[in-house]
């Protein structure tokens, strides 16, 4: 039986920038999600060198005590921006991402944020159908925003939620 995020255990937990295994965890999940669409993964070192600003709040998601999906976020007053997320190809498509984004606004909430902002890949149908289910509106494209592992221009659609 396949299961669904619905009827499990779920937390987030937040990675500060001294936490070296969360960011190693972290990476990781990066590395196995991002490759698997042809993007750029990020380094270890990427990811605490974003952490070292005090706008920027990253966060694990956890299926029980395994850690499976990931997210930053940037926060400036009432403006936030969703700078990555994922949730690990092989939990893909069981709900976990509509979780996942479900409690990362939650937590934007709790912060008093009012916009957010996010932009992804035109052809990523996956997260496109995610962000829409979720009231995210399309603001804009930008054209050949994105390069592919194999140097393919790709336009980015940029989304906002009022929240
Ligand atoms: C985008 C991503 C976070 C979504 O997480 P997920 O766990 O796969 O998403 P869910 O299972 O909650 O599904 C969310 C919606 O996506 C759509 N969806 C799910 N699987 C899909 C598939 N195989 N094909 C097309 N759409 C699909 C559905 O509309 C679904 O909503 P529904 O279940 O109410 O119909 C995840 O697929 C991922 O990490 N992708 C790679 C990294 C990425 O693209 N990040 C976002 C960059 S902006």
């Amino acid at each position: 039986m396949t299961s669904t995020a619905k009827n499990q255990n779920h937390s987030l937990i937040e990675v500060s920038h001294d936490n070296i295994q969360a960011i190693e965890i972290f990476a990781q999940l990066h590395c196995d999600t991002f490759r698997a669409i042809q993007q750029q993964e990020w380094s270890t070192s990427d990811i605490h060198s974003l952490l070292l600003s005090r706008h920027t709040h990253a966060y694990l998601y956890c299926d029980g005590d395994n850690p499976i999906g990931f997210c930053v976020l940037s926060i400036v007053d009432t403006e936030a921006e969703i700078i990555t997320i994922g949730i690990a190809p092989t939990y893909q498509s069981k709900g976990h991402g509509t979780n996942f984004l479900k409690s990362t606004l939650a937590k934007l909430h709790l912060f008093k944020v009012k916009e957010v902002f996010l932009e992804v890949r035109q052809d990523n149908m996956k997260a496109i159908e995610l962000y829409k289910s979720l009231n995210f509106k399309k603001t804009g494209i930008r054209s050949k925003y994105y390069q592919t592992l194999d140097r393919k221009k790709i336009d980015a659609l940029t989304f906002k939620l009022e929240m």
